[in-house]
């Protein structure tokens, strides 16, 4: 399938089989989420925090990503391969759009930024050169500065109406789909239902969207350090790489 077709199909899951998405930064995890059936691989900018060791998102760079966007789209994964742009990397559609080719390049069949409103401009110069875009609303990691931390959205009717009118300017932009991160359940619910394009939840409580991401290190407790209160651990990496490196160290140096 092309990127346009994969596109295409994930915007049609708009109120059918839920998407199953996740974050893949490198070429082995790729593989493996792709040969689980993952729909969607989004290789996100979070990676600046669990890969690269960075305190947020905002010391990501375009370098970095294209890096990483690289390593994922040698897996010749089925997924839709999705790379954030970072900040600072989309302040103008010009610049929007030469980030976004960057990505492409790379390997990225989609791209995805973060905001509403104020990002419709982008979102349609870079949709209008052909390339699929993923919207972000709700709580913005990119933001975290300004915000003082990662704070919830969708409380008061202010923050509503903001998701709601992003919500809009992105569909009519032409967002294939929009991630809403960290929205009350009930905000998120009744805002998805008023949309014609799938949104993809993280930390909105479960079924308010028309699917789900998680961080892959959340999923697999990789990265103990920092587990969000949503995160549903599949697994405990973090300690079967201790207890592995420990068995090392044991039988190469004595106890
Ligand atoms: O960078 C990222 O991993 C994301 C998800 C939290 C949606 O944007």
């Amino acid at each position: 399938m092309t990127a346009h077709q994969k596109a295409e199909a994930l915007r049609q899951r708009k109120g059918g089989r839920r998407i199953a998405a996740l974050t893949a930064d490198d070429y082995p995890t790729a593989r493996l989420l792709d040969e689980a059936g993952v729909d969607l691989l989004l290789v996100g900018d979070s990676l600046g925090m669990v890969v690269l060791g960075f305190e947020d998102t905002t010391h990501v760079t375009l370098d970095h990503m294209i890096h990483h966007v690289a390593a994922v789209a040698r897996a010749k994964p089925k997924a839709l391969i999705v790379g954030d742009l970072p900040i600072h990397t989309y302040d103008n559609p010009e610049q929007a759009l030469e980030s976004a080719k960057a990505l492409v390049a790379a390997g990225a069949e989609a791209v995805k930024l973060e905001g509403g409103v104020r990002q419709a401009g982008k979102v349609r110069a870079i949709v209008d050169a052909g390339i699929p875009v993923v919207g972000h609303l709700g709580m913005l990691p990119q933001r975290v500065i300004e915000e003082g931390g990662y704070k919830k959205k969708g409380k008061t009717p202010e923050q509503v109406d903001d998701i709601r009118e992003g919500a809009g300017a992105l569909s009519d932009a032409g967002v294939c789909a929009i991630v809403f991160e960290s929205i009350i359940k009930d905000t998120a619910d009744s805002i998805s239902k008023e949309l014609s394009v799938p949104t993809i939840g993280i930390g909105c409580g479960e079924n308010s969207c028309d699917g789900e991401v998680a961080v892959v290190t959340d999923l697999l407790g990789s990265y103990p350090w920092f587990v969000p209160p949503f995160a549903k651990p599949e697994a405990n990496l973090a300690s079967a790489t201790r207890e592995a490196a420990h068995a090392y160290v044991k039988r190469v140096a004595g106890a």
